[in-house]
């Protein structure tokens, strides 16, 4: 069965769409298969021209259930779903499709007070920094803002994607360039880091039910 992860969040311009293309990239220069999946209404789809991954146009209710479904049977597979902004309705059922929840958020008031909100109502959405400052004074400035977020909040932050404008190249409609040496360390960090999400999450799932056989091998022996 294919893994889905969804890029989502109420705020616009945080990086969702390419975020999604750049760890679709970065998959598929890992040895895995992916496919971008658009779902928001108010962009056009991309072209697979140029393109190692699949791109899927699931823009209405009907093909995003249908795309999902048939990315589901398809083994090995990764489907990145990239969501919309202000669609709490859309966000929810991304959400209730996926594996993995990534937030994308930037280094302003306004974002971090969205991705509070977003992390309250997405129990297993991880939140991501994104476009993030490279410059040491900004930076320094980005994570402490990090550093003062609520602690049970701060523990679901992920490291950081920095701001690089090479991202750009793959939002063009048709991959017209290669992308550069830089952009491909970025994009294979950014899904090492997402796989390592599933082997979490995996040693997570295997630990509850030790401690369930555990349990209930506990109860058996009080009561044979
Ligand atoms: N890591 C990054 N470095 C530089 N620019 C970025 C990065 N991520 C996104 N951007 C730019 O930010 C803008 C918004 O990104 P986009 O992916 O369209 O956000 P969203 O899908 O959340 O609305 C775009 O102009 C995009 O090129
Ligand atoms: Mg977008």
């Amino acid at each position: 069965m294919a893994e889905i992860i969804c890029i989502i969040g109420n705020k616009g311009g945080t990086g969702k769409t390419t975020l999604s293309h750049l760890l679709c990239h970065g998959l598929t220069l890992l040895g895995r298969r992916a496919a971008c999946v658009m779902t928001d209404e108010d962009r056009e789809p991309v072209l697979p021209d140029g393109r190692r991954y699949v791109v899927a146009d699931a823009r209405s209710p009907h093909a995003r259930d249908k795309v999902v479904s048939r990315l589901r049977e398809l083994k090995g597979w990764i489907g990145v779903l990239d969501g919309g902004a202000n669609r709490t309705d859309l966000d929810i059922s991304l959400y209730q499709m996926s594996d993995i929840v990534l937030l994308p958020f930037r280094d302003s008031p306004e974002d971090y007070r969205a991705v509070l909100r977003d992390l309250d109502l997405f129990p297993k959405a991880r939140a991501l920094p994104s476009q993030w400052p490279r410059n040491r004074w900004q930076l320094d400035a980005a994570n402490r803002m990090v550093d003062e977020l609520p602690e049970d909040f701060r523990a679901r932050v992920l490291p950081p994607i920095h701001s690089m404008s090479a991202t750009k190249v793959l939002l063009q409609t048709r991959l017209q360039s290669e992308p550069g040496t830089a952009l491909n360390r970025l994009a294979r960090e950014f899904a090492q880091g997402v796989l390592g999400l599933f082997e979490e999450e995996a040693s997570c799932v295997a630990t509850a039910l030790a401690q369930a056989r555990a349990e209930a091998d506990a109860e058996e022996s009080d009561h044979p």
